[in-house]
């Protein structure tokens, strides 16, 4: 059993908070995505698991064992790092087998361990060959074998596969899910990619300038975000917000809309609002449609401030009022629309998210109420 314990962890670097008192549990088995902007902290939280780094507070346990004043051999844990660090001057077998090596693992051992790697990895007909003769994606595949030969506890990578080309990520994404179940180890992967976030992860968790803002599987994290922040971080485009002002009519039980420059639009029953609260209402791309008529209360009326085609898909970036939305559409759909044009949207409320809105926020306003699309619990 390896299960990752993070209790209160604090980093201090010349002087700056760079982590803040990470609370964070990662079970035995699971692949736990970490996220968040650049220079949040991701990096540093990995080299502290490691031991690379030491921490200025908190505790780290790894399967029931306190390790955080064990040097890093002692930890059980391997990390694989975005620029592989392959020892150029060996081979493929000789690079995988290093680390074996000076453990003083019987030959016989660690021929056997890195000859079932390698087929695990599709390295098999390569282990002849030195790093400069092999492409991205196989020196990526080097570098990860040479962390499983070792067989740990824990896997930590960071940004493994940022240094592939599009197609390349796409097949070594799907070659690690399934690693991940073959191995059933534990692992911590840190990406800037959303697309491998989503479907890597049993759950995901977002950083934010040292602290950590949402941990849990990655739907909820997309459907119930905890503040506008992780509204913001997740989606690709991502949420939009417009500044409104909550109007509930008449007493109790009363219907509630969103008013704010250029739009009132109707709010879904569920929301506990009342009157006159300032609120930033979160919009989704994919709950924007292009409709010319909509009933009123559904309808965000506005200019075209950009529109770019992705192929079927296009985004389209509406300017309302002193906001703006991003809409997702079929490209084909959208005829010659071009910038400065007026242009209605449809919005599928049931999907709006609301946050407050308040100077002291600073961007991670609280989500106020749970509403709507796959609502499961309230948000607090
Ligand atoms: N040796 C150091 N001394 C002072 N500050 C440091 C040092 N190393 C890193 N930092 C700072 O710590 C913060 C976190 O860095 P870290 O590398 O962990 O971020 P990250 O989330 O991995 O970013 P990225 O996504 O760009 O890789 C950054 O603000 C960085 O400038
Ligand atoms: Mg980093």
């Amino acid at each position: 059993m390896a299960e990752v314990e993070l209790k209160g962890i604090r980093k201090e670097l010349g002087g700056n908070a760079i982590l803040r008192g990470i609370d964070l549990a990662v079970a035995d088995g699971e692949l736990l995505v970490l996220v968040g902007p650049s220079g949040c902290g991701k990096t540093t939280l990995l080299r502290l698991v490691a031991g690379l780094e030491e921490l200025s507070g908190g505790e780290i346990w790894i399967g029931g064992r306190r390790v955080d004043a064990l040097p890093p051999a002692e930890r059980d844990v391997a990390m694989v790092f975005q620029s592989y660090a392959l020892y150029p001057h060996m081979t493929v077998r000789e690079n995988m087998a290093f680390g074996l090596t000076l453990k003083k693992l019987p030959r016989v051992e660690i021929d056997r361990r890195v000859e079932e790697t390698a087929a695990l990895l599709e390295l098999g007909a390569l282990l002849d060959r030195r790093p400069r003769q092999l492409s991205g994606g196989q020196r990526q595949r080097v570098a990860m074998g040479r962390a499983i030969v070792r067989r740990p506890q824990v896997f930590l990578f960071d940004e493994p596969l940022s240094n592939l080309d599009a197609a390349l990520r796409h097949q070594v994404r799907l070659e690690l899910g399934k690693l991940h179940r073959q191995l059933g180890s534990t692992m911590i992967y840190v990406t800037h990619d959303q697309v491998e976030a989503m479907t890597l992860a049993d759950r995901m968790a977002l950083l934010r300038a040292g602290e950590l803002m949402q941990a849990g599987p990655p739907l909820e994290l997309y459907e119930q975000p905890r503040n506008r922040f992780v509204g913001g971080f997740l989606g690709a485009p991502p949420m939009s917000f417009l500044a409104a002002t909550a109007r509930v009519d008449g007493a109790g039980g009363g219907r509630c809309r969103a008013e704010g420059r250029g739009f009132s639009l109707e709010l879904p029953g569920s929301f506990e609002l009342h009157d006159g609260r300032e609120i930033w209402l979160g919009v989704r791309p994919e709950d924007l449609a292009l409709a010319p008529v909509a009933p009123e209360g559904r309808l965000l009326r506005g200019s075209v401030d950009a529109v770019e085609i992705l192929g079927w898909e296009a985004h389209v970036e509406l300017r309302v009022g002193d906001g703006t939305v991003t809409a997702r559409a079929e490209a084909a759909r959208l005829g010659a629309l071009r910038p400065g044009a007026p242009l209605s949207l449809e919005v599928r409320t049931e999907g709006l998210r609301i946050f407050e809105r308040s100077a002291e926020g600073g961007g991670a306003e609280p989500a106020l109420a749970a509403a709507g699309k796959g609502a499961r619990a309230h948000v607090g």
